[in-house]
């Protein structure tokens, strides 16, 4: 069996060869769009990774994807290394592969769960495909700080969101079979708190209780690991004092003790030789001794294992007994995905090119595409829009933008796979309709005669399109940003069209909740549009001209200003909670109010939806009891609509002060035009636990309220009271 034969290797493996199953190297191979050929010159860095590889001193690569090249580099370790042990391809397949779906965020808006796991399987397909074995996704840190440039690869600020779309995507990646060519190890990222850093800033400290972390940013972890997550990446962080690549009590208390977690961990890009940086460690042999005691079982990138671990065992720094312990870990992994009965798996030129960007994965884009859109405002009723007999302008940076719609992290993309905006609307608008398209504005810079010929065409126009917001490059790693509005120059550009008087929808691209202001702000309509990927503009089409009516809901609270960071709906009442703007001395900002822009949980439809008053089966839950919660729908518009109805909780009085709403649950309705349906929620007494004082999950009697309602804002709690 596998750990037979894991054991049998290490045996027989020596100190140097056991610290290269722990190294893992950037693929310097990647670099050759053509593939590598048996005979073929390499450049100076492929020679020697090719020769750390026959020598046994590199375990895994990350990043080179491509059949034909990862067989060439498979072919080093297998038939030119002593032991002949197979190569272990890791790559960033986080929203696609050549067929690019939409950011995490965006997908996390269509509160879809089997999309997320069929877009996650498909990621994988065409990554399997292409020779990858495992997935740097999904990342699973909760988001409340919108400054914070990495929000947008993750689920959003909810924990319950998180925790499902965690799990779903972890399914799809993985698929039902480790061993099949097509399942990604998934890699649940970046562990823990780094979407906690202080003020958003990227890489900085967090410090919260154990509590805090516990509740809130854990969850998505032990979910991703309870659907079979093999693999974890410790972080940037430090947390309370102890960075998190060097964090014993997490990496491998909490998570092996405690978790049973049984896969192994892989360092952060040299997040082990930055515990240095920290102050957490003295020089790069200290920072290797460290993160390995710690259990961070691969380096990522620093090489501070290859070249440390066999001085640090020889010294007795480092016993020999840990170093078996990561190497079995990786090995295992290795196993349990099939490698050593073949350990080319997918790598198949021919299979890569029938999946990759094929027909169906393109249609999944489309249809992942609109369901991520969430319509937040449609003052009259502007949308949808007729696709005949108009005159429309499409204004703004992202208007013809071919780069951008892609997003953060889709390294792989296929360029050539891109519907811009125009492209789709132009597919498809239809008889004695015309599209005019004006930049007007770089995306944070002016355009010279910009504006002045965006004024002309939004004049000409009977509505106005305004794609504006964010490039990819600002919402991504490494870019928080003190200020999440729309850069100054496109607003400038949203005041001119504006003044033309003329209906102006914005299409908001965005990979964060943002500070909406002025003419955008005031706009008769408003898309959230994210960056959607490959089939971005035809998706948008789908949605504005009403062949898919929007279902998204947000992920993610808007706030009315940066300012207000962080900012998410499920959070505490404060002593001092403010009802009105009138009242002095309580917890709210002199601007503004506490309530949101626009909520998470919103999303509007092209049918309007009330929600009757909800009815409980009982006002009183037995201990171990359940209760059922019921609502009525009634579409009072024209066409069908498809309602996400969010149960909320808020427990009244307990020992640990609670959340003033969180999430418990959501179901999809669809009501039909001028009909009503009944839609049912469980609450379930587990749906009560919280975690006390002791850090263990605890119930306490007393009065809950509950919500049926459209948002987390919205709806009219009822109350109910838990008895022992
Ligand atoms: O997977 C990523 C991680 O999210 C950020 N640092 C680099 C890694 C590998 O590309």
């Amino acid at each position: 069996d596998n750990l037979a034969r894991v054991d049998d290797l290490i045996a027989r493996m020596t100190i140097e060869e056991k610290a290269g199953q722990l190294n893992l190297q950037n693929d310097p191979f990647r670099w050759r769009p053509e593939g590598v050929n048996p005979g073929d010159t390499l450049d100076s860095n492929q020679e020697q990774t090719a020769a750390d590889i026959r020598a046994g001193r590199i375990g895994a690569l990350f990043n080179g994807v491509g059949a034909k090249t990862t067989r060439f580099v498979q072919d080093l370790a297998v038939r030119e290394s002593r032991l002949g042990i197979p190569l272990l391809f890791a790559a960033d397949v986080v929203h696609g592969l050549k067929t690019t779906f939409p950011v995490p965020l965006g997908e996390a808006a269509s509160w879809d769960l089997d999309l997320a796991e069929r877009t996650a399987r498909a990621a994988a397909v065409e990554g399997g495909a292409a020779g990858v074995h495992q997935t740097y996704a999904p990342m699973v840190d909760i988001g409340r700080d919108q400054r914070w440039g990495r929000v947008v690869e993750g689920a959003g600020e909810d924990v319950l969101l998180g925790n499902l779309f965690a799990a779903a995507r972890t399914r799809g990646f993985q698929g039902d079979d480790l061993k099949h060519w097509s399942s990604l190890l998934a890699t649940a990222k970046h562990f823990a708190a780094y979407g906690a850093a202080e003020a958003g800033l990227d890489y900085n400290s967090t410090d919260m209780s154990e509590l805090e972390l516990r509740s809130v940013y854990l969850p998505p972890f032990k979910a991703a690991i309870d659907a079979g997550a093999l693999s974890i990446m410790s972080a940037f962080n430090d947390l309370n004092g102890v960075p998190t690549s060097g964090n014993k009590w997490l990496l491998t208390d909490l998570l092996h003790g405690e978790w049973g977690f049984a896969g192994f961990v892989v360092s952060d890009y040299t997040s082990e030789q930055e515990l240095i940086a920290h102050g957490f460690a003295a020089d790069g042999r200290d920072a290797a001794r460290i993160a390995l005691m710690a259990g961070v079982d691969m380096s990522m990138k620093s090489g501070l294992y290859m070249e440390h671990i066999p001085g640090l065992v020889q010294s007795g720094d480092v016993p020999v007994e840990r170093v078996d312990e990561a190497v079995r870990r990786v090995l295992m992994t290795k196993a349990a995905l099939g490698l050593f009965e073949n350990p080319y798996r997918g790598s198949d030129v021919r299979l890569e090119a029938r999946v990759t960007g094929s027909r169906e994965h393109l249609a999944l884009a489309r249809e992942a595409g609109r369901k991520s859109i969430v319509m937040v405002k449609n003052d009259g009723g502007l949308l949808p829009l007729p696709k005949t007999g108009k005159r429309y302008a499409l204004i703004g940076p992202f208007g013809d933008d071919r780069v951008d719609l892609f997003g953060p992290w889709s390294i792989f993309k296929d360029p050539d796979l891109a519907v811009s905006l125009e492209q789709g609307l132009r597919a498809a608008l239809g008889d004695g309709s015309s599209l005019t398209v004006v930049k007007g504005s770089n995306v944070e810079t002016p355009l010279e005669g910009g504006i002045e010929a965006a004024v002309i065409a939004a004049s000409q126009a009977d509505v106005v399109l305004l794609a504006v917001g964010e490039s990819q490059n600002m919402s991504a790693e490494a870019q928080s940003r003190v200020d999440i509005g729309i850069p100054e120059p496109q607003l400038a550009l949203a005041e001119a069209v504006a003044a033309t008087g003329k209906p102006v929808v914005v299409l908001l691209r965005n990979g964060r909740a943002m500070e909406l202001s002025g003419a955008v702000k005031d706009a008769r309509a408003i898309l959230v549009t994210w960056f959607l990927g490959s089939e971005t503009g035809n998706a948008v089409a789908d949605v504005l001209f009403g062949d898919h009516a929007p279902t998204g809901r947000l992920p993610v609270s808007f706030p009315h200003f940066s300012g207000q960071s962080p900012f998410y709906y499920a959070h505490k009442n404060t002593g001092r909670p403010a009802a009105s703007r009138d009242e002095g001395f309580k917890a709210q900002f002199r601007e503004t109010g506490n309530d949101a822009l626009y909520p998470f949980g919103h999303g509007l439809t092209y049918s309007p939806v009330q929600y009757s008053p909800v009815r409980l089966s009982s006002s009183t839950m037995p201990w171990n009891g359940e209760l059922t919660a019921s609502v009525t729908l009634t579409n009072v518009g024209e066409r069908p609509a498809e309602e996400v109805v969010q149960l909320y909780i808020r427990d009244r009085a307990a020992t640990i002060t609670q959340p003033v709403r969180l999430l418990k649950g959501f179901r999809r309705a669809v009501v039909p035009a001028g009909g009503s349906v009944e839609v049912s929620l469980p609450l379930k007494f587990d749906d009560l636990l919280f975690l006390g004082a002791d850090l263990r999950p605890t119930v306490e009697p007393g009065e809950f309220d509950v919500w049926l309602a459209p948002s987390a804002e919205a709806g009219e709690p009822v109350r109910f009271t838990l008895t022992r």
